[in-house]
């Protein structure tokens, strides 16, 4: 299986941008790979929690995941997509730039945007914030730099997303009580939707 030489030595390296680089070099420019879920598992949500199609969307450590072509595809063209890869952003700009040229591809840390307050509609994580929670440790009670890039992560999304009308979404394998701590914000609320029979993954849904 391809994908398997591109697992990391141990688990902790998911959280440094050397194996993410490392690991998108070794892939094709055609690679492609969704962590967790397709847009098909979870179109009908992402519908539900973004019915206007022209949202203006950000894609959070956006990889070289299907899910912001398949989105493009069905009608949410407006949507910019950041990874603090630059390998994977060159591969990503470079195949989508003809066929779906609304879309823009950024080169960025998630802890640190540099787009202007309120300038997002719609967040949506799949799988980033868990590249921080990957580091050795406790689950229980994760090292304190990867509290700390979670939360970072989080200030950013409410900083950017329109008040009273943002929503962002955060889809994991994580269970409530790994995440519910990083998401739980004065003035928002947050609703849980469990996916999945045998294993479950769960939609966190942030309103601003
Ligand atoms: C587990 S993968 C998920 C990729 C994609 N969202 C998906 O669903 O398949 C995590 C991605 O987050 C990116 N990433 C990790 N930390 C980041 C950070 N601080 N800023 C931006 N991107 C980051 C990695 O480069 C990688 O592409």
């Amino acid at each position: 299986m391809a994908w398997a030489s591109s697992l990391p030595k141990k688990n902790e390296d998911y959280v440094t941008k050397e194996y993410w680089d490392e690991r998108y070099a070794k892939e094709n420019d055609d690679g492609a790979f969704d962590w967790f879920k397709s847009y098909a598992d979870i179109a009908d949500l992402i519908r539900e929690y973004v019915p206007d199609k022209a949202s203006r969307i950000l894609m959070l450590g956006c990889g070289n995941s299907k899910l912001s072509e398949e989105m493009y595809d069905d009608g949410y063209k407006n949507i910019v997509n950041v990874d603090y890869s630059g390998v994977v952003i060159g591969q990503m700009k470079k195949k989508h730039e003809e066929s779906r040229p609304e879309m823009e591809w950024f080169e960025m840390d998630i802890q640190e945007l540099s787009f202007g307050d309120e300038s997002f509609d719609v967040a949506i994580d799949k799988g980033t914030m868990d590249a921080f929670l990957s580091a050795k440790g406790d689950v229980w009670n994760p090292p304190e730099e990867a509290v700390q890039s979670c939360t970072r992560e989080v200030d950013e999304v409410l900083r950017v997303l329109k008040r009273s009308t943002g929503v962002f979404l955060y889809l994991t394998f994580a269970q409530p009580h790994f995440r519910k701590r990083f998401l739980i914000r004065p003035n928002t609320t947050l609703t849980i939707r469990e996916l999945g029979e045998m294993f479950h993954y769960y939609l966190y849904i942030l309103k601003v």
